[in-house]
Parts: structure tokens; sequence; C-alpha cells
């Protein structure tokens, strides 16, 4: 007989518990200098991140939609044009493109990768006229596979803008950092990603230094010079508090995603005895690295809402992600596209399980062991 445990999906004040001595001072310190948009905490922040990521230039801004919404305009994105992108994927993916009037294409997911492929791209693409841009989502943490992307990217000679906003330290399979590979990455810190800030925060990373100034200009209102505006940008900055937060945190990412390594075996190895109704993805190899924002596994046969309701009656926390791909959504009803199988099967079936790395192994062994129970 199983002891009842409370696990929840996230709790985030574990975590702070743990930093709240290095970070109040430094809270304290930006209250004492005043000093709140942009500015040397954010500098330190960008020098940081282009560090970690690989990359030349990195430019802070306020959120990871913002993120993508800068990268889309600094590649002259339009009404009108196309870019491809998943269906299966939070709101802000579509969101950005829609927002600049541009229609997304939508590309089905590998099954077991919940990521496009450079396959289901290549199909997106063949009824394409105005076709801009790719923006691939490294979902959950996992990396697309983006040498298979960038080299259709080169044949079509568009760009590609990496939706990395959960995948911050994923590795692709050659080694290189999510975000460093395409023309654009784009990185969220809300509170929930694996290097989350104390509210809304983003990053856009590139090595093209071109690119990386028209965005550091697009996200104070396109003024190169204070109050001398040659084109249109958006407010778009990251706050000094944010950036302190987040440099303190940078210091404890590589041991969290450890962390959430660790609890991530203890699933993969209950799971993998277990088939019952269960699907559980395929994870790639080293050198490629999963960072597991999310760990998510799929039921089958109607069974994903009981399973649950039964989760939630043993006190353990569990999400979708996502319910309603972007294709099925009230806004985007006007955008015909493929069927997308894959996705819409996915929305069904996935869950995702509490994965954060301040859980105990036995938490996590009583949150597989439940499943499993149920499932069997
Ligand atoms: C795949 C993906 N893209 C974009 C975003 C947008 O980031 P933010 O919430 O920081 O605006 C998120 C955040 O949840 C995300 O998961």
């Amino acid at each position: 007989m199983q002891t009842k445990t409370t696990v929840p999906l996230l709790d985030l004040k574990l975590q702070y518990e743990s930093l709240r001595n290095e970070v109040e001072p430094m809270l304290q310190e930006i209250c004492d200098s005043q000093y709140f948009a942009l500015g040397p905490k954010v500098v330190e922040l960008e020098k940081e991140i282009a560090n970690y990521v690989g990359v030349t230039r990195a430019i802070g801004c306020a959120s990871g939609s913002d993120a993508l919404l800068l990268a889309l305009m600094s590649l002259d994105v339009k009404a009108g044009d196309e870019v491809i992108c998943p269906s299966y994927t939070f709101f802000a993916t579509g969101g950005a493109i829609r927002r600049l009037g541009a229609v997304p294409v939508w590309a089905d997911i590998d099954p077991v990768t919940y990521n496009i492929t450079p396959e289901s791209v290549k199909v997106a693409a063949q009824n394409c006229s105005r076709l801009k841009a790719i923006m691939p989502v490294h979902l959950y943490g996992q990396t697309v596979d983006m040498c298979g992307v960038l080299d259709l990217a080169s044949e079509l000679q568009i760009p590609v803008v990496e939706d990395a906003a959960q995948a911050i330290g994923s590795k692709d399979t050659t080694g290189a950092m999510a975000g460093s590979r395409g023309n654009i990455g784009c990185f969220s810190f809300y509170p929930t990603k694996n290097l989350g800030g104390f509210g809304d925060g983003g990053m856009v990373t590139t090595n093209d230094d071109a690119l990386a100034d028209r965005i550091t200009k697009l996200r104070v209102h396109g003024g190169e010079r204070r109050y001398y505006h040659n084109e249109v940008g958006i407010n778009s900055r990251l706050d000094a508090l944010q950036a302190g937060v987040l440099l303190i945190k940078l210091q404890y990412l590589e041991a969290w995603h450890a962390g959430r390594e660790r609890n991530a075996a203890i699933y993969n190895e209950i799971f993998s005895a277990s088939e019952n109704c269960l699907v559980f993805p395929r994870f790639l190899q080293a050198p490629a690295r999963h960072i597991w924002n999310q760990y998510i596994i799929r039921v089958q046969g109607d069974r994903r809402d009981a399973l649950r309701d039964h989760l939630s009656e043993n006190g353990i926390g569990t999400d979708i992600y996502y319910p309603v791909p972007l294709h099925e959504q009230e806004c985007f009803a006007d955008i015909s596209g493929k069927p997308l199988p894959h996705t819409e099967q996915a929305a069904l079936e996935t869950v995702a399980l509490p994965i954060f790395p301040e859980l105990e192994s036995q938490q996590v062994e009583y949150v597989a062991n439940t499943i499993v129970d149920f499932l069997t």
C-alpha cells in the first residue's frame, strides 16, 4: 500500500528558498539604484546568455512572445507572408506570425518526439508561394532535427527562427545548443521555464550582427537614438530586476537540468518496464540533450483524462500541453491547411508529469507507480 503524497506539477517556492539569501540583497541593490529598465544588469545577462548558448549576440526583451515577434520583424515578415511552424505548440508561436499579418503554415509533428520534422516542413512548404521563414519549436526541451531543417531552409533560401522558449541548454544531435544554429533563437524566462525569472522576460540570440542591431533597435520602438525613429518597433525592454534574478539563477541552471534528468531517468525506467496504454516519447541520444522542461507521457484508448482524475485524487498534479492545437483555435479558423493527424492525436493523449529538480526520488517513483497501477 503506497502512502499518499502530494506531488505538485511544479513548486517554485522550494527553489526560491534555496536562493533567498542571494536574491534578496540583489533586489535591494537594484531598488537602491532605481535603475529598472535595461541597463548594466541586462547587458551583463545578455553577455552571459550569448556565452551559454554559444552565439555572438543576445538581446534581452520583455518575454519569449516578444522575442519571436522581434525576430520575425527583423526578417521583414509582413502581411501575407508565410511562416512554417508547428500547430502543436504554445500559442505564442503562431500568434507572433499572425500579429504581423503573416500566415502560419502548419507542419505536423513526429508522433514520438512531438517536434516538426524536415519531412513535415517539406510537405508544408509545397503549397507556399510567399514563404518567408521556418520557425521550429524545440518542444518540451528536446531539439528539432536541426541538421535536416537547416538543409531544407538553405535549399529554399529562407531563414530559420528557432522557438527555443522551452529549450535553454538543450543540445541537438551535433551537440550544438538550441538557439545557436538557426538565423535567430528565441528564449522565454517565464517562471515555469528551466531558467525562469520573477515575471516575464525573454532573449533573442544570433550570430548575425546586422540582425542583432536591428532587434536592439526594434525593442525600443525602432529608435537608434532616443527620439529618432526610422522604423516602427515595439516597447520590449527587459527589466533590471529580471536580469538580476536570472544572473543569479543562471549559475544553478546546469545543476537544475541534472536534477530534471535524474527524475526523467526514474520515470523512464519504471515506464519502460510497463506497456499497457502508455507510450512514452523517443529521446535523442548524446551528444543531444533534453532539458526536460516537461516530461510527457501519452495515454492511449481514451484513458488520459481518467488517469488525470485518478492522479489528482492521489495528490499528483498534471497538465496538458496542449489540449487544442493552434490550427483548431477559433482565431486561426480562417487559415486553411492539410490535416495534421499526429498533432490532433497528441492533443488527445499527452499529459505532463511533475519533473522539477527539487522533487525527491520517492515522489517521482510514487507518481510513476500510481500511473502504472492505474493503467494495469
Ligand atoms: C514554445 C513557446 N513559445 C513561446 C513562448 C512564449 O514565451 P513567453 O511566455 O515568455 O511570452 C512559450 C512560453 O510559454 C513557449 O512555451
